[in-house]
């Protein structure tokens, strides 16, 4: 039986929904430069370019809807600890979407910041924002024209970090799902899991080049494993 289960979650567990992964054939980075707008210096160059980026994302995802996947998640934090006296679902995202809030998941750590909110670099407000943003907007708090998306963009460091660390380092159960493990912190979260004696279970349509670091993989559709999994482990049926 598990105590603390961690769950990070990346761009493959809302592939589902019809919101696109990063790195694939038809993935979001090759029609745009990583440096053009996924880092300050792109955004220094040209910010009406990655103000539009980020605003046809947030547009976009108004009309998606979270997956068996997702849900699978929410039906985890909500039964798991009433099953398993004190224990604690966490879930940490890479993705900047909404579809876990969607779904009904309330302990959700997003890392790499979120589309439905925005950063004011003149005073560090961040604040929940669903329109579009531009050169020109102003900041609620100090009304300057100083406001760029909440993203964690390259070279940046991630949000929540120290709590994430915690989490990490106390838990006896790390899911990985829908993420290719290339981007650091977290494709390094499976070692500090691992250190702090966790098992580590990976789902993802095929192995990951992390993948081997993992007790086990769990190759298929995430809408379509994932349920079956939480499942197990409600009912603690769960061999790792
Ligand atoms: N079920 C499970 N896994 C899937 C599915 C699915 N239906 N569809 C795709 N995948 C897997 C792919 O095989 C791939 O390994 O999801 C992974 C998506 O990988 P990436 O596109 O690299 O996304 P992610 O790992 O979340 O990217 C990490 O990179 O650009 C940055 O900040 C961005 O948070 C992002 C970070
Ligand atoms: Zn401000």
């Amino acid at each position: 039986m598990f105590k603390h289960i961690v769950i990070l979650t990346g761009a493959g567990i809302s592939a589902e929904s019809g919101i696109p992964v990063f790195r694939s054939e038809t993935g979001l980075w090759e029609q745009e430069r990583v440096e053009d707008v996924a880092t300050y210096e792109g955004f220094l160059r040209n910010k009406t370019k990655v103000h539009d980026f980020y605003n046809k994302m947030r547009q976009s995802i108004k009309s998606k809807e979270p997956n068996p996947a997702h849900l699978a998640l929410t039906r985890l934090e909500q039964e798991y600890p009433i099953s398993h006296k004190n224990a604690t679902v966490t879930v940490v995202t890479q993705n900047i979407d909404d579809l876990h809030e969607k779904a009904g998941t309330k302990n959700v750590i997003h890392m790499h910041g979120e589309l439905n909110s925005i950063l004011c670099e003149k005073c560090g407000s961040r604040y929940r924002y669903f329109e579009n943003s531009s050169v020109d907007s102003v900041c609620t708090h100090c009304h300057s024209k100083s406001l760029r998306p909440d993203i964690v963009w390259f070279g940046e460091m991630p949000y929540h970090m120290g709590k994430i660390e915690l989490e990490l380092s106390r838990c006896d159960l790390f899911l990985s799902i829908g993420t290719s493990g290339v981007v650091y912190p977290a494709a390094g979260f499976c070692e500090i899991a691992k250190s702090a004696g966790a098992k580590c279970v990976e789902f993802n349509l095929e192995k990951s080049v992390v993948g081997s670091r993992f007790d086990k993989g769990i190759y298929g559709k995430a809408s379509q494993t994932l349920p079956q999994f939480v499942n197990s482990l409600i009912c603690d049926e769960i061999e790792v």
